[in-house]
């Protein structure tokens, strides 16, 4: 028998150190903490770049001059609408529905009702990823007003990405700071190199199966609590903390037990993750708009007392510390923190997916086989 055996082979547990492809959509420092985007620093492009900006540069690898610029933009308008058919479906789901559950299958649903779905070009995917961008902010805005009981709100032109999301979900224009905040967490989100999500987007699109495929993939690989959804988890932490006096207690019970703090550590970062420190920033503009620093002060209680007590083990605060406080103080319901990371990180999918797909070869690894061999077929009347 030739099969694969321990011993015959390294076996890497989660593929850990796996090189699985070649890239030139971003790069990730963990060491010294720096992350950029088709060459520039995060930092540059949360300054002076904006989300649909950065998803052109991701998506295309060069940033947009004035034409393309605009022509990108009023494509994400023009695509932003729900199909009725996608519209009809949604009103139909359990409003109990995780919203996670409503864009992985929403996406899912663009495949069927896509007017070019048997284009294959580098035209018709680029095509297909613009659109599912566009229309994801729509997708959870629909669901969230639908369970809440009211009325769908249609995305107005005139709202740039950020602008519209809140819009749709609230009725009311968001305020200028408002709006600033989510565009730079979007920007922020948008692409973070080889991550599970991104991964099994890649093997699916590998079998030269679809975007709307391989994107829906994605989403399903990111719902899981090992990759999105810490964010959430830190409002809850912040919740059961309770006050800012009770931030040194609670932290130091539980390093005693061994317990993780959510929003700390990362699996790439051994400094300080460069997107969590522009976000605190933004997050205390946003709370001091808001009137309310209860839970900025708490965070940064937090976060002295854990690089105090284990920074020297290279953890500090994740992108996920600051955007659990930002999307909370910006009215967005927990549950759909993990949505808008997949709404944002949806163009750093699709950038992976058709850069693979350009020198696609199907992704097919292998496993150790560490079961029997050479088993004698009883018939089923002779089993006990
Ligand atoms: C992100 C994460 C999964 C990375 O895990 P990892 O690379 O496998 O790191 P490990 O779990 O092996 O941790 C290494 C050491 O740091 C400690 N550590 C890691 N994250 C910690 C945290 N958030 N709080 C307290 N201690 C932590 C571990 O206990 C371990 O300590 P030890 O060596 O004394 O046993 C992990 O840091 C974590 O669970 N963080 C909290 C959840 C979170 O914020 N996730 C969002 C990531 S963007």
């Amino acid at each position: 028998m030739g099969c694969l055996t321990a011993g015959e082979q390294k076996y890497s547990r989660g593929l850990e150190g796996v090189i699985a492809a070649i890239s030139s959509i971003s790069c990730i420092d963990g060491e010294e903490g720096h992350l950029i985007y088709r060459g520039y620093p995060i930092e540059v492009l949360a300054k002076y770049s904006t989300y649909e900006e950065t998803a052109f540069l991701l998506l295309k690898g060069h940033l947009p001059n004035k034409k393309e610029y605009e022509e990108f933009k009023q494509q994400l308008k023009e695509n932003a609408k729900l199909h009725p058919g996608m519209i009809d479906v949604i009103t139909k789901f359990m409003m109990d529905a995780h919203p996670m559950d409503v864009i992985r299958s929403m996406v899912s649903l663009m495949g069927v009702f896509c007017p070019d779905k048997k284009e294959h070009t580098l035209e018709a995917k680029y095509q297909k990823a613009i659109r599912v961008t566009a229309k994801l902010p729509t997708m959870i805005a629909a669901f969230h007003r639908l369970r809440e009981g009211k009325e769908i709100i249609d995305p107005d032109p005139n709202l740039n990405y950020a602008e519209n999301f809140l819009y749709m979900m609230t009725g009311e224009k968001p305020d200028e700071l408002s709006a600033k905040v989510l565009d730079i967490a979007l920007i922020l989100h948008a692409e973070h190199g080889m991550n599970a999500s991104t991964f099994s987007g890649m093997v699916t699109a590998s079998s030269l199966s679809d975007i709307y495929s391989a994107i829906t993939s994605a989403i399903g690989t990111l719902k899981g609590p090992l990759h999105g959804g810490a964010n959430e988890r830190v409002m809850h932490m912040l919740d059961e903390i309770g006050s800012l006096e009770n931030v040194k207690s609670y932290i130091e019970n539980a390093l005693a037990e061994k317990k993780k703090i959510m929003g700390f550590g990362h699996r790439v970062y051994k400094a300080y993750d460069p997107r969590a420190k522009i976000l605190k920033d933004w997050a205390y503009k946003l709370c001091e708009m808001k009137g309310d620093l209860m839970h900025f002060k708490m965070g940064e209680e937090i976060e002295k007392i854990m690089i105090e007590k284990v920074g020297k083990k290279g953890i500090y605060p994740n992108v996920d510390f600051y955007s659990g406080l930002v999307y909370t103080h910006l009215g967005i319901p927990r549950d759909i923190f993990t949505p808008v990371f997949a709404m944002a990180r949806s163009i750093g999918w699709s950038a992976h997916i058709v850069e693979y797909m350009e020198a696609n070869r199907i992704y097919r690894p292998r496993a150790i086989y560490n079961g029997p061999i050479d088993l004698e077929y009883k018939p089923i009347e002779e089993r006990e």
